[in-house]
């Protein structure tokens, strides 16, 4: 095994320990951006003029009419920009733009001595616009052919040559739906200049270095001049990956223009309004199978929603085709990419970053083959599994393939599945309005990200004389619990308890060039991190224990916070020997320093080994639907997941369990929709709030909750054979769409195809239902039958466009 994955005797790692900031979260005295605004003095706040169109130009902007509001103090405009005005990376985003791209867009900013007073200044300034056509809805979008970015495309095989060999081909398309961040803490930033001029910025922000990249390029200053700290944020979910950074940049142009602290905080509405989402995307496939129901040949065209600016739609894309095989071996397979440019907020990363659209596309067709192919899902799933051997579309080798069939069987044992299946089948033979359905989906998911260079971590590890240890590294805490692993990894590495460790904000002039905490890799990669300094401090305090003990520096272990020779009974305590070191002047603090080795990627024709390790899971999710209503309830959740060897099993579970549980609000209930009308309101987002966004809560929980982590998992290579957690179990969900899938169809005769829309909300699921009952009177979606079914198959008139799926072809 790898010096990087082999744990001492007694880790630190491993044991289950409450988050860190848990007791400061629940009783309000954690410190989030916005907090600092009332220990600051003099400070200003931002507020937006946002334009009510979706797509118009500006034609004249009147800012002085704000300025006679009492309390405002400046208008900042495309004018005031000393830098670059864009906010983003590609160079498509203007930080004050002259055209509006969507219904909300803000093209200025007022600083008011209160928020009302610089509410009331935006209100006060006159936008003149000429309304410009808008693209609000995808398929308007591919219809128009209106796209942006690359279009990349993963080829294995002669796709042609597979379907031409299939005994069955089936044919569909699939549109679903983005998803709102909806983190607890909305976009924030506070902005202050020195008397230097240096800046500090303290920023909700995934990603540190890239914020102050984007302030400095807005400010025409070099990143020496900028520094970025992220407390801790409330929640990010990939919203606060990218999209930080000109609200950050508009603060810190405040502030230098003003000379005052400068506060910029998105209330919800604005965060909603303004702030990108989960992609939704549009899919178009074809899929052929053999005469036992294996995976030939998959034809692929995904379309994601990109909204008006690309932002990381074409990572996003990258990683959803990367996902599209899911679990599942596909010998010939094109699967295609595009990102269409709508009028809507730019979408952005969201907890799995496109994995999970293309895994839906994937779970999709099988639930919808399923019965076509007369084969039971929970075997057609498990047949087409990988074996050991067999690669990705993209050609990487699938490692540990096995697991995912270890898994599968796991939860069909502890899930007691087939004994509960035969308890539905009775349920729903004596319940004609009721009824109950039962799923299993398995979740494979590439760790590291595709850009190769991202996959690298710097930390910094001080010990004081005293020997305490203070530890900064990369990664951003969003409650994800990485702040809570790295005092964890250190005092493993250093062989001392926790309490003595503690961990200090992350901040761009401690940690350089850091990369977004992200792509769930914020563990492997500061964890790889803060054990080398720690390594390196330990190297240098082994030889000085050595001389103390008078033993070989190779026969000292430092263990729960003394350092003793083997076999030795007498030991030096740890801030013994911190002291001796100090005045025999030995170095007390290191940076560290990792890069994860043996990835390659090469975009330009989606090839390569991108990723490190995949992680597994398996999930199986029972419903309960009522006929009448399409009204569900999730009745028992099992999950076992595999996270290597936990680095602090209370901490994964709970990413296992809140993970699950907003990837069921996802597909299940939340419900994003635009205005696609032609009045005033077009483009508007008519979900911009909790009333009628519908998120998970307490009601939603599947009322059994078992999660289990995976044994003996060891991941060699990685920090103590750890493996990353923070976004795969979102995919887990995808069980809770197939369970409704199977119970939908219990209204039927059965070996009927039923189409899902996404998210399977209850009037969706009514929809189903009824074809699912118009299935009944209509033989043509019978199992084997080789006529095609009816395009727009039970579909009901009051069913939007989009919601009607697409009809499935099956040729002998
Ligand atoms: N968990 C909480 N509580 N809050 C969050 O914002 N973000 C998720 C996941 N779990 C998130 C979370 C996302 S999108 C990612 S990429 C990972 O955490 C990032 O953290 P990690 O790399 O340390 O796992
Ligand atoms: Mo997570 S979507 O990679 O921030």
């Amino acid at each position: 095994m790898s010096a990087l994955s082999e744990r001492p005797a007694h880790p630190a790692v491993g044991v289950s320990l409450p988050h860190e900031s848990a007791a400061l979260h629940v009783t309000g005295a954690a410190l989030y951006t916005d907090d600092l605004v009332h220990r600051t003095k003099d400070v200003l706040h931002a507020h937006p003029v946002q334009v009510p169109y979706a797509h118009a130009r500006v034609t004249a902007l009147k800012t002085e009419p704000a300025l006679d509001v009492p309390g405002v103090v400046r208008v900042l405009t495309a004018g005031d920009v000393p830098g670059v005005n864009d906010a983003g990376v590609k160079h498509d985003e203007p930080l004050f733009p002259d055209e509006v791209m969507f219904f909300g867009h803000a093209v200025c900013w007022v600083l008011g001595e209160t928020f009302e007073a610089a509410r009331l200044g935006a209100a006060a300034v006159v936008v003149e616009v000429e309304p410009l056509p808008s693209l609000v809805s995808l398929s308007d979008a591919i219809a128009a052919e209106s796209f942006q970015g690359a279009t990349p495309q993963i080829v294995r095989g002669d796709v042609e040559a597979g379907m031409a060999g299939a005994a069955h081909v089936f044919s569909g398309t699939f549109e679903f739906a983005g998803q709102e961040h909806f983190y607890l803490e909305t976009h924030c930033s506070l902005a202050h200049v020195d008397e230097a001029g240096q800046i500090f910025v303290q920023s909700s922000t995934q990603h540190p270095s890239e914020t102050q990249e984007i302030v400095a390029h807005v400010l025409g200053r070099a990143s020496h001049e900028v520094t970025v700290q992220c407390l801790r944020m409330g929640g990010g979910f990939g919203g606060k990956e990218m999209q930080p950074h000109g609200l950050a940049a508009i603060a810190a142009l405040g502030a230098t223009l003003t000379g005052r602290p400068v506060r910029l905080r998105l209330t919800r509405t604005q965060d909603l309004t303004m702030t990108g989402k989960r992609h939704g995307f549009h899919a178009d496939w074809r899929v052929g199978f053999d005469a036992d129901g294996r995976l030939r040949a998959l034809d692929a065209t995904l379309t994601s929603d990109g909204g008006w600016s690309l932002d990381l739609s074409e990572p996003v894309l990258a990683r959803a085709l990367c996902h599209t095989d899911n679990a599942y071996w596909l010998p010939d397979v094109r699967l295609t990419g595009r990102v269409a440019r709508t009028h809507k907020t730019s979408q952005t990363a969201f907890r799995g970053f496109g994995g999970p659209q293309g895994m839906l596309v994937i779970e999709d067709i099988l639930g919808r083959c399923a019965p076509l192919l007369g084969i039971d899902p929970v075997e057609l799933r498990r047949r087409n599994f990988y074996t050991e051997g067999q690669a990705t579309p993209y050609g990487q080798p699938v490692r540990h393939a096995q697991r995912l069939h270890q898994l599968w069987d796991q939860v069909l044992d502890t899930g007691s599945v087939a004994e509960r299946r035969r308890e539905i089948a009775e349920f729903n033979a004596g319940h004609p309005y009721t009824k109950r359905g039962l799923a299993l989906t398995p979740v494979k998911f590439g760790i590291s990200f595709n850009f190769t260079a991202f996959n690298q971590a710097g930390a910094l590890v001080h010990v004081y004389k005293d020997g305490s240890v203070l530890i900064n590294h990369g990664g951003t805490e969003m409650g994800q619990g990485l702040h809570t692993k790295m005092v964890q990894v250190a005092a493993t590495a250093l062989g001392i308890p926790v309490e003595k460790v503690r961990l200090a904000p992350t901040r761009t002039d401690k940690v350089p060039n850091t990369s977004a905490t992200a792509a769930s890799s914020g563990a492997d990669l500061n964890g790889g991190a803060v054990k080398d300094a720690c390594d390196q401090i330990l190297a240098r305090l082994t030889q000085v224990a050595a001389t103390m003990l008078g033993v070989n520096a190779h026969d000292v272990r430092i263990s729960g916070g003394i350092a003793q020779g083997i076999g030795a009974a007498a030991g030096v305590a740890w801030d013994d020997l911190v002291r001796t070191a100090y005045f025999q002047r030995v170095q007390l603090f290191a940076a560290g320093y990792y890069r994860t080795e043996g990835l390659h990627w090469d975009s330009s024709v989606m090839h390569g080994t991108p990723f490190k390790y995949f992680s597994y899971g398996v999930a199986a999710a029972e419903v309960e639907v009522d006929g009448f209503t399409g009204a569900y309830r999730t009745r028992r959740v099992d999950i076992v997941h595999d996270v290597g060897d936990s680095l602090s099993p209370l901490i994964d579970i709970g990413q296992i369990e809140g993970g699950f549980v907003q990837g069921a609000g996802w597909l299940t209930l939340e419900d994003l929709r635009w205005d696609e009308s032609d009045t005033a309101a077009r483009g508007r987002l008519t979900t911009q709030a909790a009333s009628t966004y519908k998120l998970p809560s307490f009601s939603e929980m599947p009322e059994v909750f078992n999660v289990a982590l995976m044994t003996d998992a060891t991941e060699d290579g990685v920090v103590y054979g750890s493996k990353a957690v923070g976004e795969p179990p979102l995919m887990l969900a995808l069980c809770v769409r197939e369970a409704l899938r199977e119970a939908a169809a219990a209204f039927g005769p059965g070996n009927v195809t039923v189409e899902l829309a996404s998210p399977a909300t209850p009037e969706a699921v009514f929809w189903a239902i009824e074809q699912a009952r118009a299935g009944a009177a209509d033989s043509h979606t019978t199992a084997g039958d080789v006529t095609p079914p009816q395009p727009g198959t039970g579909a009901h008139p009051l069913r939007p466009e989009s919601e009607q799926v697409g009809q499935a072809v099956s040729r002998v």
